[in-house]
């Protein structure tokens, strides 16, 4: 990692950025669009002036993300690997310890990662925007994606960075307590009724874990009509909303070719949330 980035990284804390350093976990239904909503905000936020950290945590669905950051079909080395792989690092539930280094007893919540201590294989990078991937299930009877889930809920990074976590559908997850470590909490919502009950559990969860910055992300939306529905329903379950992206054919393209997402009309919704977070986490 360059220094500048760093310095970059410094000046941006010293600027007292609301979201530097914060930690924004992103959940919800499956296809609901949780990596597509990552990959945008990691561009709306870098163009924000904010270095940014995306971390896959999905073990089930390879290289949806890489796929949409970057437009390619590989992924980075499996950070897992890093840390000592699977036999090393157990599932939080059955040892809900924090994850460390390899060579040091010290939990890495209390010494946080240093970019430059992880080697290049490790992470994909463009201008102020660097994709790690915690590991995937490759094989049959490979075992649970518990151990992952660790690297997930402890990969915290020293610096002013925001760091995007994806993590695969559902509510899995969270009864591991991936979102211990997270300051924000988005779930995003997609015109289904499933994804409104799961938006409610979010909220449940992260209230038992005294999380309170969480909030429901709107998305592919069709019409006026949608949206108040989605809002409305939201309202009965308690989940507040954060903010809408309207269905984007552009994004849905590119998940048809399997392309990278260009600058496409969601972005500037996402970047409108962005700011909308900016506020929200300061209040
Ligand atoms: N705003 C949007 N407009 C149109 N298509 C979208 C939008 N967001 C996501 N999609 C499409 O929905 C599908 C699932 O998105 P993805 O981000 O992979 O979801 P998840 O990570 O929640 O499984 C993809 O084909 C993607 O292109
Ligand atoms: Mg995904």
């Amino acid at each position: 990692m360059s220094k500048t980035s760093k310095e970059k990284t410094a000046q941006g804390q010293e600027l007292g950025r609301p979201l530097s350093g914060k930690r924004i976990l992103v959940g919800g239904k499956g296809g609901s669009g949780k990596s597509s909503i990552v990959a945008l905000m990691a561009d709306a936020l870098h163009e924000k002036g904010y270095e940014v950290i995306a971390l896959d945590g999905d073990a089930s669905n390879p290289g949806g993300l890489a796929r949409m950051m970057f437009g390619v079909k590989r992924s980075p080395k499996p950070l897992i690997e890093f840390f000592g792989g699977r036999i090393r690092v157990e599932c939080p539930v059955d040892n809900p310890a924090p994850l460390t280094r390899k060579d040091d007893a010290l939990p890495i919540t209390e010494r946080n990662i240093d970019l430059d201590e992880i080697p290049s294989e490790y992470f994909f990078q463009k201008e102020g925007i660097v994709l790690f991937q915690v590991g995937k299930i490759k094989e049959a009877c490979e075992g649970c994606d518990g151990p992952m889930s660790k690297v997930t809920r402890d990969f915290i990074v020293k610096g002013g960075q925001v760091t995007l976590i994806d993590i695969e559908a559902g509510l899995e997850h969270f009864g591991r307590g991936v979102e211990k470590n997270v300051d924000v909490v988005l779930t995003d919502v997609d015109p289904t009724f499933e994804s409104f009950s799961i938006a409610e559990k979010v909220v449940k969860l992260c209230k038992a874990m005294g999380i309170e910055k969480v909030w429901a992300l709107l998305n592919k939306v069709q019409s006026k009509e949608m949206e108040s529905i989605m809002i409305k329903e939201l309202k009965k379950r308690n989940v507040k909303t954060i903010g809408l992206v309207h269905h984007d054919p552009k994004i849905a393209k590119a998940g048809l070719e399997g392309t990278a997402l260009d600058k496409c009309e969601a972005l500037e919704e996402v970047k409108q949330i962005v700011e909308r977070l900016e506020r929200a986490v300061q209040s």
